[in-house]
């Protein structure tokens, strides 16, 4: 867990309990004490109070009206200060002003009655049986955190001339560089828990984050993690502020704070951040539409991901990992929208489609995200119907069986008919964590051809050979149709903000390796080649062992293998120049812990220390896999290869 604490003179202590938790502590001092003579505004409403230009003074707050009196007597004698009070009408707003303006013995005017808003401090001037005239007259009020316009613009409504006095106990430190970076890493959704122990924090932190232009991505990860609040007054102040406290603790004490709340931390981030994506689908999220904008500069960021980094294969201090098929129906946030949402309108809602993919994001923490989309979408554009749900998955309505019906597909146009997919790209590009890449993908041409043809999964592939050996012309008109859109189709996803694309041709296996090699391969290699310079590809494939180094050929910087082969060995048929990716069994995640993190450890140490390898499953991850599986999964690839790469 990263921990956000906002200590200053604690920040040593804080970090000691953090750490003690099992928490990372990421330490931001955000305030420091105001010494009495620093108050310039008060050391001029003393000059004009002396003068005798102030009428009427508001005290609004216990701690400011004590501040204001002792900074004006830490420079001026007590008793002058005291007889100038004297001198005008006192109102204060409340008990606790109250309090000090007696043991100040300051005399009161005005007690202003519970719940003591603007409105009640309006009446009470405007009913006054002493008369308060506000009509040209100078009136002080003691301000004390943000300034309360409605009540200063009601005072000017009855003709005073309002003169703010903002007084501080806080400011925020000389250095505000730590607390910056610190805002920076909760906004790009790096940190897990932030502990707030008072509720000058809570201002001190929105005001650098709108100073650094970064208060909505702010807001929007702090609601993401856990806030955790020390007690009621900053319990107030973050509410006050529209944050959702999720955490107090037992007693309003640093340790306990951080001994309950680390213990609740792991429960309370999957709790809230199942539900919040859930509201968001659902559509009552309280940052719903187009999200926050994302801090700048993220491609930089990205460059150096271990992700683009192992597709580039330069060496990484970990090996990235993702999974295939993580955003889907092994998770149960997801699995609870679907209940409700047909598949295919959530694939077509850019909203949706954006938040279940940061959904898999927050579930597991590869690292990089897939757009959460199908390859068959590309089915309707054609003019073919397209159906999810039934027992034997998708299914492809319309049968092509000639050259005719081929002719009488339509052209996938991606740009008029799939813009959904692009829009959810950018959503997802606007609100991921700026470092973590996204992966766009599609079908390889073989791989959808055989739906198209066969109208949905199949054993024997037997009217998709058929017509491959049958009928090269149709066979070769209907690759290129398909090659055409889907060069279009990877570019706009790229454009919208992919950093990186995967084509999968899940059933090539299915081939022998002469007909990959002279009806398929030519066909892949051209829609690799038609795709941007410089955005890596991943081609995966799975039953294609023995034909991995004629899969290599159609092209990819890093090549997907499935599990029926030794990672050592697959890299060693493609060659040590080009990247791979895989390759563990979706299936063991379904067996003993002990078993899959010896299989992990197994294909790490058969990438050895080469760079540019992704771990990945052989294939997607199955539905029935546990989630909690799955997070550990990524955890153990990042321990284990960090180990074995240190070695
Ligand atoms: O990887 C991801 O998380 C991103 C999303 C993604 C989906 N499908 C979502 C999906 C990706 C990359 C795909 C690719 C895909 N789609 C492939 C190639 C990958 C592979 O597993 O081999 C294939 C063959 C398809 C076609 C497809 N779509 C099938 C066979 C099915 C039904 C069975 C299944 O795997 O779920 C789908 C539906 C589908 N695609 C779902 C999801 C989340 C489940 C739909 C549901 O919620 O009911």
């Amino acid at each position: 867990m990263r921990v956000v604490a906002f200590e200053s003179r604690q920040a040593e202590p804080m970090a000691a309990l953090i750490r003690r938790r099992g928490g990372e502590p990421l330490i931001a001092p955000s305030m420091r004490e105001v010494p009495l003579c620093e108050h310039a505004a008060v050391f001029a409403f003393g000059q004009k109070l002396f003068a005798g230009e102030i009428d009427l003074l508001i005290c609004m707050t216990g701690v400011g009206t004590r501040i204001l009196i002792d900074a004006l007597s830490s420079r001026y004698p007590a008793e002058k200060v005291l007889s100038a009070l004297g001198n005008v009408a006192v109102v204060a707003r409340g008990p606790k002003p109250v309090k000090v303006l007696k043991e100040k013995r300051v005399p009161i005017t005005l007690v202003v009655p519970e719940p003591n808003t603007w409105v009640e401090i309006v009446q009470a001037l405007d009913l006054s049986e002493r008369g308060i005239q506000l009509e040209g007259k100078a009136v002080a009020l003691q301000e004390y955190g943000v300034s309360n316009q409605r009540l200063i613009s009601a005072l000017r409504k009855r003709g005073a001339e309002v003169h703010p006095v903002p007084v501080y106990r806080w400011a925020l430190p000389e250095d505000v560089g730590p607390l910056t970076r610190a805002i920076e890493e909760i906004a790009a959704g790096r940190t897990d828990v932030t502990l707030w122990t008072n509720a000058a924090q809570v201002r001190h932190v929105l005001q650098v984050a709108a100073e650094k232009g970064l208060e909505a991505p702010l807001r929007r990860a702090l609601e993401r993690g856990v806030i955790a609040s020390i007690g009621p007054t900053t319990t107030e102040a973050l509410q006050g502020a529209s944050l959702s406290v999720d955490f107090e603790p037992s007693h309003p004490k640093m340790g306990i704070l951080v001994g309950e709340a680390l213990a609740r931390a792991e429960d309370l981030l999957r709790e809230k951040r199942a539900t919040w994506h859930l509201k968001g689908l659902l559509g009552s999220a309280p940052f719903g539409g187009s999200g926050g904008q994302a801090p700048s500069g993220g491609e930089g960021l990205r460059r150096d991901s271990l992700f683009l980094k192992a597709c580039r294969r330069e060496p990484t201090e970990a090996t990235p990992v993702w999974l295939m098929r993580q955003a889907g129906r092994y998770l149960p946030e997801y699995r609870k929208l679907r209940a409700r949402v047909p598949f295919l309108t959530l694939c077509k809602d850019p909203e949706r489609a954006a938040e279940i993919t940061l959904m898999a994001v927050d579930a597991l923490r590869p690292d990089a995200a897939i757009l959460f989309s199908d390859l068959l979408l590309v089915a309707e554009p054609m003019g073919l119907g397209l159906e999810y749900g039934g027992e034997n998955g998708p299914v492809v309505a319309g049968s092509l069986t000639d050259l005719e019906a081929v002719d009488r597909l339509g052209e996938i146009r991606p740009r008029d008919n799939l813009a959904f997919v692009f829009e959810a790209v950018r959503r997802v590009r606007r609100r991921l964590d700026p470092r973590l890449p996204l992966i766009g993908f599609c079908g390889a041409p073989f791989t959808l051809a055989s739906y198209l043809i066969e109208g949905g999964a199949s054993r024997s592939f037997l009217h998709t050979k058929r017509l491959m050996a049958a009928d090269t012309g149709a066979w070769d008109a209907l690759m290129e149709k398909l090659t055409r859109g889907l060069i279009e189709y990877l570019n706009g996803q790229i454009e919208a903000g992919a950093d990186a694309v995967q084509v999968f041709d899940t059933w090539v296996g299915c081939l022998s390796p002469a007909d990959y090699r002279e009806r398929v391969l030519p066909h892949t290699r051209r829609l690799i080649e038609g795709i941007a310079p410089g955005v890596p590809v991943i081609h995966f494939g799975t039953g294609n062992t023995a034909f991995l180094k004629e899969f290599r050929q159609a092209g990819g910087d890093v090549i997907g293998v499935d599990f029926r082969v030794e990672l050592d060995a697959a890299w060693k048929a493609i060659g040590h120049d080009v990247g791979i990716q895989g390759n563990l069994d979706p299936a063991a995640l379904c067996g003993p812990v002990p078993f899959w993190k010896e299989r992990t450890r197994r294909i790490l140490e058969q990438a050895g220390s080469r760079p540019g390898h992704i771990f990945n499953l052989g294939h997607g991850v199955l539905p029935m896999t546990p989630p909690e599986a799955a997070r550990a999964l990524i955890e153990e690839v990042h321990e284990v290869s960090r180990r074995l790469k240190s070695v």
